[in-house]
C-alpha cells in the first residue's frame, strides 16, 4: 500500500516474520502449490494487523494473537480462493487465479485445506480464550458465506435496494474485519463492552472498505490494484456504482444502461463506466464511505483506553478510505 504508516508497518513486519513460510506440506504437489499460491503473494495483511491491533490496544502483544492472526490471513485467502471461482476471476494480486493456474477441482479442495489449516492454528490458542476466539471465528466465517451467496444472487436479481447491498457486504466483508479486531482484543483482555466497540468499529470500517473495493474494480488502475479491470460489470455484480446508476438516470439513458448490462462481451465495459462517471459516483462514493468511516470513529471513540492508544487503528483506518491496491 503507497503510505504505509510506521505503526502498521512494524506489525506487519512482525506478522510477516512468523507467517511468510510455507504453511503446507510437499505433496501432493498440485494441492499445496494451488494452497500456497496467494500466501506467498501476500497481499495487504489488513485482518491479521487489525488482530493484533486489537490485542495491542489492551495488552503487550502475545503468542496467541499471532495464532489468531495466522487462523485469520489463511481463512481470507480460502475465501479469496473460494471467490474467484464464484466471480469467474483470472487476476488476483496482479497473478493468474489459483483455478485459472490449477483447476477448478484443485482450487476447491486447496481452499479447504487452508480453512483446516486455520483451525489448526487456532488450535494452539490457550484454553483461557480458545472458547471465545472460537465462535467469534466461526461466527464472522458463517456470515462470510451468507454475504457471499447473497452478492452471488443479487446478480440475477433485478432489484437491489442501498440496504440491501450495504447488508451484503457486512456480511461478506465486513464482519471478518470486525472480528479480526474482536478476536486480538479479547486475548489482549477486553471486556465485552470494549470488545463489541471494536467491532462495530470494524464492521462500518469493513463497509467502507469495500466500498472503496467496488469502486476501484470500476476506477482503480488495474496494474495497482491487481484485478482484472471492470471484473465486477463482467459478472453482472449489484454494487453501489449499478445502484447509483439505477437510482439517478433519467428513462433514456436507463434503456441504454439496460441494454448495455445485457451484453456478455467485455466492449461494454467501458460505456458502462462512462454511465457511472456521469451519475457522480465519484462524489458520492465518497460520501458514503466518509458516513461509514464516521460511524466507525464513533465506535472506536466509545473504546475506553488512552486516545493516543487508537492512533493507529485511526491511521490504518484513514489510509484504508483511499487505497488504490
Ligand atoms: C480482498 O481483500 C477481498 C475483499 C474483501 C474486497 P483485500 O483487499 O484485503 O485483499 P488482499 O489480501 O490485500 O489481497
Ligand atoms: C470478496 O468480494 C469478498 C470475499 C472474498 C469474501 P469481492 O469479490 O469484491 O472481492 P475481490 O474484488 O474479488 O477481491
Ligand atoms: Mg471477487
Ligand atoms: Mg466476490
Ligand atoms: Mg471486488
Amino acid at each position: 500500500m503507497n503510505n504505509v504508516l510506521t505503526e502498521f508497518a512494524g506489525l506487519y513486519e512482525k506478522f510477516e516474520s512468523q507467517f511468510n513460510n510455507r504453511h503446507f506440506p510437499e505433496k501432493p504437489e498440485k494441492l499445496y502449490d494451488a494452497a500456497e499460491h496467494y500466501l506467498s503473494l501476500r497481499g495487504k495483511r489488513i485482518r491479521p494487523v487489525l488482530c493484533l491491533m486489537g490485542n495491542e490496544l489492551f495488552a503487550p502483544l502475545k503468542q496467541d494473537a499471532f495464532f489468531a492472526a495466522n487462523a485469520i490471513e489463511l481463512f481470507h485467502n480460502f475465501t479469496l480462493v473460494h471467490d474467484d471461482i464464484m466471480d469467474h476471476a483470472v487476476l488476483r494480486r496482479g497473478h493468474q487465479t489459483v483455478h485459472k493456474l490449477y483447476g477448478e477441482s484443485t482450487a476447491l479442495l486447496a481452499g479447504d485445506v487452508m480453512l483446516i489449516q486455520a483451525y489448526d492454528y487456532l488450535s494452539k490458542i490457550n484454553t483461557t480464550h480458545l472458547p471465545k476466539v472460537l465462535s467469534l471465528f466461526a461466527d464472522a466465517a458463517k456470515k462470510v458465506c451468507e454475504g457471499q451467496q447473497l452478492d452471488m444472487e443479487f446478480e440475477n436479481r433485478d432489484h437491489v435496494s442501498l440496504d440491501d447491498y450495504v447488508n451484503m457486504i457486512s456480511l461478506k466483508t465486513s464482519v471478518l474485519l470486525a472480528a479480526s479486531l474482536r478476536i486480538g482484543s479479547v486475548l489482549g483482555g477486553a471486556g465485552p463492552a470494549n470488545q463489541e466497540n471494536l467491532y462495530s468499529f470494524g464492521k462500518n470500517l469493513g463497509i467502507a472498505f469495500q466500498i472503496q473495493d467496488d469502486y476501484l474494480d470500476a476506477f482503480g488502475n488495474a496494474e495497482k490494484f491487481g484485478k482484472k479491470h471492470g471484473g465486477d460489470i463482467m459478472s453482472n455484480k449489484k454494487t453501489f456504482l449499478h445502484l447509483r446508476a439505477m437510482n439517478v438516470l433519467e428513462d433514456g439513458k436507463k434503456v441504454e444502461y439496460a441494454k448495455l448490462l445485457q451484453g456478455n462481451d467485455e466492449t461494454k465495459i467501458e460505456p458502462i463506466i462512462r454511465i457511472y462517471r456521469s451519475c457522480g459516483v465519484d462524489e458520492w462514493a465518497k460520501k458514503l464511505k466518509q458516513k461509514y468511516f464516521d460511524l466507525a470513529l464513533k465506535h472506536l471513540e466509545e473504546v475506553a483506553v488512552v486516545s493516543v492508544r487508537k492512533n493507529s487503528l485511526i491511521h490504518l483506518a484513514e489510509s484504508l478510505m483511499e487505497r488504490q491496491s
